[in-house]
């Protein structure tokens, strides 16, 4: 939901923080700071709007000034407006910090501060937090802040540094992530390690409760009784390449093009001898078995991802299947048991609402199994069961290969459920996988030529408002395709189901409206062709998306969009190409910026 760094080391360190919170960026965007130390105090530099347009600028207008240590921020406010007093870093000259997440009881927290005689600037939660370690401040920083966590509530990562300790950081988290980088001489923190992949590989995973004091020498990890802990040290898996753009105009489009090596990544390790395995966390066919219903939950496209699986278990494994947006999850008191299988799904690992429905789960018993793409990310390391998509950083805020590859697990879960529950065959389960591998050469088909897709674009462009429509997995799909589109284009569209537009939204239908209908699955195409037919009477402009089988349908259909063609029921994996393509070019050509949409942010760790 924020970025955060901070650096303790022998280099100047004003661009090491800008650079790093430039890698950031994508966690949110509306406004950034630094504070660092320079001679006896804590300077700070901050201000509204994108790092290149707020913060550089403002730091060109500053006196040189040379420091070794500081941290940093980009924010995505929650409380207070977008501005350069709400910005962080926060403090008061004593104390200085920076915050990822909602402190829950701020304002107790200012009022308590308020009888002391403190006064506040800022709108911000996280301010009653710099006060609280200034009003608790008794010489040692530890004391203060174990003391200020105890008072505080909520979701938190924070660095901190106070004036009489020069050169040194603290770091303390709950909930929001932070790591401890480990350089040569040199030490960091960050909200993810791709701030710092291009100093160091080599990072500490801060759990909840723990506190880092770090010197440009090394970090002591202490828990809440002062006790030093030992930590092991973790390694980036990957290359910084995979963190940068490789010549492409946005990470979107790289991240769509990464979609056949991401899949062959993340399926090829769970296939053994031509069947889904998932001996790497133990779900067993005993247990796939024994569940009663089986559990899907996630957020926006992770939630989409969920929804296909929903369709493609209860398809072929014949298994009741719930599926849950995390958001409403917990809070309608769902049916869960100790015999059912919540199946957690996340690329950051970090969403609040989706590790809240984990952290439920968990309490009543329920065996969970967390989906995610961020290694040693919170909802990871909360599962009872986790696997890891292998798509590698996504760095776009609009998800793409993280959703092909959370839906292609989906497929694996119901390959093997079905296969556990005696619905289908070793042969047909093998027939699947083997379908299933060939799909990342279906993908690689879609990709080749974009022009029809940057046409439809072009058409799009102008468009106030649109539908998505489709049937079965049509449907499923054709929410991924619309969610793409509003949130990078900003153009308002919805997905309906094709059949449901009779009873009342063809209403909306008007002259010129273009309607995108997703038409993958032969048994339902004839009825999807009626509704096409319905909005095209009454004006419409239709793109539709469908197999190559169905060219000589095509008459009526303004923008016709041809796959490859593999079983129907894999076909999702192969029709969102163009969706997230439609969308990417949409929003590229009205020049927004694709990677960094408005009131957005890569990772939602707030509720
Ligand atoms: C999708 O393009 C969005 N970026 C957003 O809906 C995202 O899928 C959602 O916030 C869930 O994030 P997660 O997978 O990291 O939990
Ligand atoms: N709640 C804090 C604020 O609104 C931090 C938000 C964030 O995580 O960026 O400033």
């Amino acid at each position: 939901m924020c970025g955060i760094v901070g650096y303790a080391g022998e280099r100047e360190c004003t661009g090491i923080l800008v650079n790093a919170l430039e890698k950031l960026e994508y966690r949110g965007y509306d406004s950034a700071g630094i504070a660092i130390f320079e001679g006896d105090r804590i300077k700070t530099v901050k201000a509204k709007g994108k790092i290149r347009e707020g913060l550089v600028q403002r730091l060109r207008m500053e006196a040189h000034f040379s420091a070794v240590s500081g941290i940093g921020h980009t924010r995505w406010a929650t409380h207070g407006e977008p501005s350069d007093i709400n910005s962080h870093p926060i403090g008061n000259g004593r104390v200085s910090i920076v915050h990822n997440g909602i402190i829950e009881n701020y304002r107790r927290v200012k009022e308590f501060l308020t009888d002391k005689g403190y006064g506040f600037e800022s709108e911000t939660d996280t301010e009653a937090v710099a006060k609280l370690l200034d009003y608790n401040y008794n010489g040692d920083p530890l004391d203060t802040i174990i003391k200020t966590i105890a008072d505080i509530e909520g979701a938190y990562a924070l660095g901190i540094m106070f004036r009489e300790h020069k050169n040194r950081i603290f770091a303390v988290r709950k909930e929001s992530p932070l790591i401890v980088g480990k350089g040569n001489g040199e030490m960091f923190i960050a909200s993810d390690v791709t701030a710092i992949i291009e100093h160091t590989k080599e990072y500490y995973l801060l759990e909840p409760g723990e506190i880092a004091d770090i010197t440009k020498d090394g970090v002591t990890f202490y828990d809440i009784h002062k006790n030093v802990i030992e930590k092991e040290l973790s390694v980036v898996d990957w290359d910084i390449s995979a963190a940068e753009k490789g010549g492409y105009a946005h990470f979107m489009l790289k991240e769509i093009h990464e979609q056949p090596e991401a899949l062959k990544r993340t399926i090829s390790p769970r296939i053994k001898d031509g069947m889904p395995d998932f001996s790497e966390c133990g779900l067993t066919d005993e247990k796939l078995r024994a569940y009663r219903h089986i559990y899907f939950v996630g957020c926006g496209s992770a939630m989409h991802a969920g929804i296909v699986g929903k369709y493609v278990v209860e398809s072929l494994a014949r298994t009741p299947v719930i599926m849950d947006i995390a958001s409403e999850f917990r809070y309608r008191s769902p049916l869960l048991s100790p015999d059912d299988l919540v199946v957690i799904i996340s690329q950051s690992g970090e969403t609040a609402d989706t590790l809240a429905a984990l952290k439920l789960s968990n309490e009543i018993g329920a065996d969970t199994l967390a989906i995610v793409n961020v290694v040693g990310s919170s909802i990871a390391r909360e599962a009872k069961m986790v696997m890891y998509t292998l798509a590698g950083p996504e760095i776009s805020v609009c998800s793409t290969k993280a959703y092909m590859v959370q839906t292609a697990f989906m497929y694996l879960i119901a390959f093997r459920v079905a296969y556990a529950r005696n619905m289908i065959d070793e042969q047909t389960c093998k027939k699947y996988i083997s379908m299933l591998e060939g799909v990342p050469a279906l993908v690689e088909h879609c990709l080749a030529d974009q022009t029809q897709y940057q046409k439809v674009a072009a058409r799009l462009m102008s468009t106030d408002s649109l539908l998505y429509i489709g049937r079965g997995l049509d449907y499923a799909l054709s929410m991924e395709g619309s969610l793409k589109l509003k949130e990078i284009s900003y153009i308002h569209s919805e997905s309906y189901a094709a059949g449901e537009l009779k009873h009342g939204t063809i209403s909306l239908i008007e002259d010129g409206m273009p309607v995108i209908a997703v038409a993958t699955q032969h048994n339902l195409y004839e009825k999807t062709a009626s509704n096409v037919k319905e909005v095209k009477s009454r004006g419409a402009t239709v793109i539709m998306v469908c197999s190559e089988t169905l060219k000589s349908e095509m008459a009526d259909i303004d923008y016709p969009i041809y796959l490859p063609v593999t079983d129907d029921i894999l076909m999702p994996l192969v029709a969102v190409v163009p969706l997230q393509l439609i969308a990417y070019y949409t929003a590229a050509l009205k020049n927004f910026d694709v990677d960094h949409p408005k009131n957005l942010a890569k990772s939602v760790t707030v509720e």
